[in-house]
């Protein structure tokens, strides 16, 4: 039987065809909606709005889904790792033996930025955020390989760009740091993998080596494996945009640190940060401030809680909440801004605000812990998750130009503005 939706405008029946997805949930297709009735629809912030089919993650925002092409966040989270879900997440499939060690290999080969890259980092000045450096030096990595501008790289090469990518940020992330501390920067070890190096290159002296902690680095891979994707929100919807004016994977990517490094998205761990350690150093264990984020008038927001898609705890927030018991034990860690944000959980799911509003910790909530834990300045959180994110920003990338019915992204309004009226030379105008 024709899935079909009726419309009835102005006395016409316009029949919409349904679609559904893999997991049966369904959809509206108003393509030609305008074109048929000169009706368009509104949807302010798109929370009703699907831009895109799409074959990379699935999330069951109900029931607290999130699955990598198919596979459970929690079984990758127990048994994978952060370059291996990069693999599925962009090439589709998790990489046989030989695939990953290619892949392995493609990221070594690809760690170094180009020397003169070095100069655009001494341009910047110490207290620059290094969100603001990230987003501009991945745009600055294209104008050193200007093959990247060509989509036939793109279609050709695009495991190569690929890796080029998710290798260079990490280095450019490292960078950045160094640079804020006014420290050399340390260059990535061939013989390290991805995440380890990435603590090398932050942590390692000039002649003296990060001593590498096998906890810290699980912690941190599995922070990134973690933010690998999750499907159109607001920064991967931004890549995608960017993307379907055929811009190329670099200037997509850095569109997306921008749109990640908002408080309401991505900057949300470095707020959670900020608002445990004002709740600790005010004395308070938290009620204040509870009463305080429920009280529009207050400014306030719980960071770390709440969530467009998930009415129901994060399935992220559950692992990273597990791992930071794990690794501050290991570590031999006390944080009292632990104990603040379990408190903070306890009494916000007890409280009908948050109740009734189904407002649950997510991702951001617990995971700055962590990263305080392994010793990451607050400043960086965001970075580590535009990091772990690339995957996905990457894939994302690839579905828009590998879409042979791919057009430019141009959304429609409705317009609010002053009816026609004409020009006042200035010495008419009051
Ligand atoms: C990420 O989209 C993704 O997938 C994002 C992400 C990813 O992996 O890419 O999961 C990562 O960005 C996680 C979210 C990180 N942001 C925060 O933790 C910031 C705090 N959370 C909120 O600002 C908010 O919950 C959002 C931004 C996450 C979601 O906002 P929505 O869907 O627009 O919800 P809303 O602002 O309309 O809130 C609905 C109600 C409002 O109250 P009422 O007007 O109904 O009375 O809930 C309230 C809000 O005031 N509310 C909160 C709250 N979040 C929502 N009240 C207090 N504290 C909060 N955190």
């Amino acid at each position: 039987m024709e899935n079909t939706a009726e419309l009835k405008l102005e006395g016409k029946i316009y029949k919409l065809p349904v679609i559904e997805g893999t997991e049966h949930e369904r959809a509206v297709d108003i393509s030609s909606l305008r074109n048929d009735s000169g009706y368009i629809t509104l949807d302010d912030s798109y929370g009703n709005t699907g831009s895109c089919r799409s074959q990379i993650t699935f999330i069951d925002g109900e029931k607290g889904i999130l699955r990598y092409r198919g596979i459970p966040i929690e079984e990758l989270a127990e048994r994978s790792t952060f370059i291996e879900v990069a693999h599925l997440i962009v090439m589709g499939k998790l990489p046989s033996s030989a695939e990953l060690r290619r892949f392995s290999e493609l990221l070594t080969e690809n760690e170094m930025l180009h020397e003169d890259m070095k100069y655009h980092f001494e341009g910047f000045s110490a207290s620059a955020h290094p969100m603001a450096i990230l987003s501009a030096m991945i745009n600055a990595a294209s104008c050193f390989y200007p093959e990247l501008l060509t989509s036939e790289t793109m279609r050709t090469h695009f495991e190569v760009e690929a890796a080029r990518l998710l290798s260079k940020v990490r280095t450019i992330a490292a960078f950045a740091y160094r640079k804020s501390l006014g420290l050399p920067i340390i260059y990535p070890r061939p013989d390290y993998k991805y995440t380890a190096n990435f603590l090398h290159m932050l942590f390692s002296l000039p002649f003296k080596d990060y001593e590498l902690k096998p906890e810290m680095v699980r912690a941190l891979d599995l922070i990134f494996l973690l933010h690998a994707d999750h499907e159109q929100n607001c920064s991967t919807a931004t890549v995608r945009m960017v993307a379907s004016s055929r811009a190329n994977l670099f200037a997509s990517a850095a569109a997306g640190v921008c749109a990640l490094w908002g408080p309401l998205h991505g900057g949300a761990n470095q707020a959670v940060l900020e608002m445990l350690t004002e709740i600790h150093r005010s004395g308070d264990d938290g009620s204040r401030f509870i009463a305080a984020a429920k009280d529009k008038q207050s400014g306030k927001r719980l960071m770390g809680f709440g969530h467009r898609v998930y009415k129901n705890y994060d399935p992220r927030a559950k692992i990273i909440k597990r791992a930071c018991d794990e690794v501050l034990e290991k570590l031999h860690v006390q944080d009292p801004l632990l104990d603040i944000a379990k408190h903070l959980e306890e009494a916000a799911l007890k409280d009908p605000y948050f109740v009734e509003r189904k407002l649950y910790p997510n991702v951001d909530f617990y995971s700055g812990i962590i990263m305080r834990a392994i010793g990451i300045p607050i400043e960086m959180f965001t970075v580590i998750f535009a990091i772990g994110r690339m995957p996905g920003w990457i894939a994302n990338f690839k579905e828009v130009m590998e879409d042979p019915q791919s057009r430019i992204y141009r959304p429609r309004q409705i317009y609010t503005g002053p009816p026609l009226n004409h020009y006042v030379p200035i010495k008419e105008r009051h």
